[in-house]
């Protein structure tokens, strides 16, 4: 039906004849000539429709509206030196109407084509006039882009892409589960899987040795702005390899990704213990495109003079005492600033904030007098502050502190503008094997199946126990995480003794990667990279929700399907279901 779209027109084809067709995406009369924006995926060209070219075109034009379809047929001319628009790729052009056709008409639009500032839940009800924005489409070209990049990486360098089951069993991911009921099976259900992990897992012992999937993964968790409950992985799994290894292929995949979305990256990428991460930047997710790293205080508060302070740093292990300085932050924040600051940092269970200017005249803050000057002289060399700035301190629980003071990093540097813009890769690496839940007892921090670093094992300190998985951050974001796996019984079954977790429990949730574990199971190790989230950092958007073409609101809903829905009942009597709701709501 056509000749080009829209905006592939320029000046080089001027004087040619063309057939184009899209949606008008603004019409206005000029005196009896009217000037059409025609849009297509590609963006906008200026139709011409004069009475004087064509009288017929013309009265056609004169009854287009706004997402009209129409086709055209006309010459491409110059719009004359005076009238090019510069902001428009195609604006030196414009083509003269021949003919015209209404292909569709549209109703009036809930909201404008590319109007950003309307109700985001409006936008996903009516989600095919949102994605007819150019922008949008560049979104997802970009996406199928770097897809595809990744795909013929992983294809070229001998990874098989295997599908796995969407209906399954329960994943060791440590979200909820989205179930499934089985009509054949009364009061049995599926499980969506949280990840293909298992699969993999089990795809090693069958000696496919490397295999990929880009695999829709669903997991029932309280979303956020970086999170959907139906998401995106690209998930590869190797055998016979170290975490090196892994890495190394990793680095590559990414950087293919991202060369294809044209940012070139620096490899091999920088790597961190979750150690350093969290001591320095409060995170284990650091964003490095600015600087600000954290010190150790602690022991420079031992013998200090107020009672809270030197008892906090008795106990090493237990407390934190840290010191943040920022160049130039008593020149930017006010007092009143500062006290917001500190409301900030409460938010997150601090006590308050302390901290000492640093002025023309001396130190200043009450901090600096509960110190002793060998002490005050240790914070200065640790820390080298210059007239302007502030040293900024959080003590108290470790977990508190660091996580506080990571934030409050994190605000410092938005507040004062310190963010680069740039790609800041960085492996984070030596994961705790467990960590502490509610009750104080141990928890994969990664899924029971991660290899833990044997050299650390210590039966009467999980905390202390290291992993071998790796995760991989990008501007502060966890664009990816993996491991080694155990391949041995000896050792999982250490791990689920640890975990508390008994023979049968094990053989009940896992039993059939266990029993594939006996088969003569190689070493393995993987990675899977949050597919969404490079797309939501590459698009330069902090919603993950605009570089998924169907994604679901904060409420797990889906406006346009209206998703999740009631069913009928002969569908629920068939699955042997029966509805109770929560008693304030009666259906
Ligand atoms: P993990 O659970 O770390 O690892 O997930 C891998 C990556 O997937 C992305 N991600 C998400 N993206 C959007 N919405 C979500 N709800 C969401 N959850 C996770 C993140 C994350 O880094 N099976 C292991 C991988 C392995 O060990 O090989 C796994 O799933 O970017």
């Amino acid at each position: 039906m056509r000749t080009h779209y829209c905006a592939e027109l320029n000046e080089n084809n001027i004087g040619e004849k063309v057939k184009l067709t899209g949606w008008v995406n603004s019409y206005r009369d000029h005196g009896g000539v009217i000037f059409i924006d025609l849009r297509d995926k590609t963006g906008l060209i200026q139709l011409v429709a004069d009475p004087a070219e064509s009288s017929e075109a013309h009265k056609i034009a004169d009854q287009v509206r706004d997402e009209y379809v129409i086709t055209i047929e006309g010459l491409i001319r110059d719009r004359g030196e005076a009238l090019h628009n510069p902001r428009l790729k195609t604006g030196k052009i414009e083509v003269v109407v021949e003919k015209m056709t209404i292909e569709n008409k549209s109703e009036v639009l809930p909201f404008a084509i590319g109007d950003r500032a309307v109700n985001e839940e409006l936008r996903l009800k009516y989600r095919y006039l949102d994605l007819r924005d150019p922008k949008m489409f560049k979104t997802f070209q970009l996406r199928s882009k770097v897809s595809m990049a990744i795909r013929n990486y992983l294809n070229q360098n001998d990874f098989l892409d295997v599908e796995t089951p969407i209906l399954t069993k329960s994943t060791p991911e440590g979200a909820r589960d989205y179930l499934v009921p089985s009509r054949v099976h009364p009061g049995e259900f599926y499980a969506l899987p949280q990840s293909p992990q298992l699969f993999k897992q089990i795809l090693m012992v069958s000696g496919f040795d490397r295999y990929f999937q880009i695999a829709k993964c669903f997991r029932d968790e309280d979303l956020r702005a970086d999170r959907q409950p139906e998401f995106t992985q690209v998930d590869l799994e190797m055998s016979f390899v170290n975490q090196d290894d892994v890495i190394k292929q990793v680095e590559g995949m990414v950087s293919a990704g991202f060369e294809a979305a044209g940012v070139k990256i620096k490899t091999p990428i920088e790597r961190i213990t979750y150690a350093y991460a969290m001591e320095t930047y409060g995170s284990d997710k650091p964003d490095l495109r600015f600087d600000l790293p954290m010190v150790d205080v602690i022991n420079l508060f031992e013998d200090s003079n107020n009672e809270i302070f030197s008892n906090i740093a008795k106990d090493k292990k237990k407390n934190r005492f840290k010191a943040l300085k920022v160049k130039g932050a008593d020149n930017h924040y006010s007092r009143k600033q500062l006290k917001e600051l500190e409301n900030f940092v409460r938010k997150f269970g601090a006590a308050g904030l302390a901290y000492i200017q640093v002025k023309e005249d001396g130190l200043k803050g009450p901090l600096a007098k509960f110190m002793s000057e060998t002490s005050l002289n240790k914070l200065l060399e640790l820390t080298k502050p210059e007239v302007g700035d502030i040293i900024f301190f959080g003590a108290g629980d470790k977990k508190v502190v660091l996580d506080y003071m990571g934030r409050l990093r994190i605000k410092i540097a938005e507040d004062m503008n310190l963010i680069k813009d740039e790609y800041k890769f960085v492996w984070v690496v030596d994961f705790p094997m467990f960590e502490a839940d509610d009750n104080g007892n141990p928890t994969p921090l990664h899924h029971p199946f991660t290899m833990p670093n044997m050299d650390t094992w210590d039966e009467e300190d999980f905390e202390s126990i290291q992993s071998i998985a790796y995760d991989l951050v990008l501007n502060g974001y966890e664009i990816g995480g993996g491991s080694i796996r155990i391949h041995k019984e000896e050792i999982q079954e250490k791990i689920f003794k640890m975990l508390n977790m008994t023979k049968e429990e094990a053989e009940e949730k896992f039993g059939f990667l266990l029993d594939a574990l006996k088969f003569g199971a190689p070493a393995h190790g993987g990675f899977a990279l949050g597919l969404d989230r490079v797309l939501m950092i590459l698009s330069n958007t902090t919603n993950i929700r605009d570089v998924i073409a169907f994604p679901k609101t904060q409420k797990a809903t889906c406006p346009l399907t209206e998703a999740p829905s009631e069913v009928e009942r002969k569908q629920l009597r068939e699955l042997n279901i029966r509805v109770k709701l929560p008693s304030n709501e009666t259906k």
